[in-house]
């Protein structure tokens, strides 16, 4: 079992080191103890739009702001699993073990090389519980008993879905409070929108009438390229309010920190990406707890090799 900072071992992580990431730790900054966990899902049934990628980055940038977080890899690819430095095919517990053999959640989670990030990880056996779970009972709701019992353990829970608004990506539906919607900034920015918009009515009608939208995210923003300035426009004009100011670019530590097994933060602390996702951890805290308290601390690395 691996909740808090305790770190036991989990046959499928690969040996990555003691960790070398550190926050400062301030009077003023978030306190753990101060509010209810919040379950975000990251999703978009459009696949490579960066879902992955926020799910991992803006993990490590909430943890570097001393908050407990935990990222459940809900996706079959297991991207964020060997993203976060983890051997996907030696797990010998994951998220398939917790929502279909009722696996206890705390025997699946692993450490990370960031301090206060922790996995629940996924790998290909995902892909059955599409199929086994279609004959389950209350199968919408697996990930939300799941996680019930680690909610006084976290202060964010961020989920990362599949590229498809199946059985699984309804969980994290059921089990969300919002949702954080990646749209990358190329031609078919919204094609697909409005069908995830409707399934979003639809979950809040049919299984958790709570759900919000946290925010629609601009990702791998390259400001060299018409296209780019005219997709944000576009989107901003159709969803105003719901975009989140802070855009991330496309950023090439953002594409080679995961082949690495890091969040960017471990793998190039100064990089535009890196800067990008902390200030998007600081957006987020900002709407939730407004003033001094959503600061984001500096970090301060040590002994870390680029
Ligand atoms: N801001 C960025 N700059 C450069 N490359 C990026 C950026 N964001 C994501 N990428 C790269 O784009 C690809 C797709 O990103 P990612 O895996 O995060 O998308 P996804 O939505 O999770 O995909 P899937 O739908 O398959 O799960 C990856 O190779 C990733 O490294
Ligand atoms: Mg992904």
């Amino acid at each position: 079992m691996l909740i808090g900072q305790t770190r036991p071992e989990n046959s499928g992580r690969r040996d990555v080191g003691r960790l070398s990431f550190h926050v400062k730790r301030r009077p003023g900054v978030l306190c753990c103890s101060r509010f209810m966990v919040r379950i975000l899902a990251i999703t978009n049934q459009k696949g490579g739009v960066g879902k992955t990628t926020t799910a991992i980055n803006l993990g490590a940038s909430l943890a570097s702001a001393d908050l407990r977080v935990l990222l459940v890899d809900l996706d079959p690819q297991g991207n964020a699993t060997s993203g976060l430095g983890l051997d996907k095919d030696g797990l010998s517990t994951s998220i398939y073990d917790v929502l279909l053999r009722d696996a206890d959640p705390a025997s699946a989670i692993c450490p990370t090389e960031v301090d206060l990030l922790q996995l629940l990880p996924s790998n290909r056996e995902l892909i059955g519980a599409t199929v086994e779970l279609t004959t389950a009972s209350r199968r919408e709701f697996r990930l939300k008993r799941a996680l019930e019992s680690l909610h006084s353990h976290y202060d964010f829970i961020l989920i990362d879905c599949p590229p498809s608004l199946g059985i699984l990506t309804v969980n994290a539906l059921a089990a969300a409070d919002s949702l954080l919607i990646p749209i990358q900034c190329e031609y078919f920015a919204l094609e697909g929108l409005s069908e995830l918009m409707n399934t979003i009515s639809r979950a809040r009608q049919i299984i958790n009438p709570r759900l919000c939208i946290e925010g629609v995210l601009l990702t791998m923003y390259d400001e060299r390229l018409n296209l780019s300035g005219q997709i944000r426009e576009s989107v901003q004009e159709h969803l105003g309010h719901q975009v989140f100011q802070t855009i991330i670019p496309r950023n090439v530590c953002l594409a080679e920190a995961p082949s690495f097994g890091k969040p960017v933060l471990l793998y190039d602390a100064r990089s535009r990406g890196s800067n990008s996702y902390l200030q998007l951890a600081r957006e987020i805290l900002e709407r939730h707890f407004p003033g001094p308290l959503a600061e984001v601390p500096k970090i301060e690395k040590k002994g870390l090799s680029p």
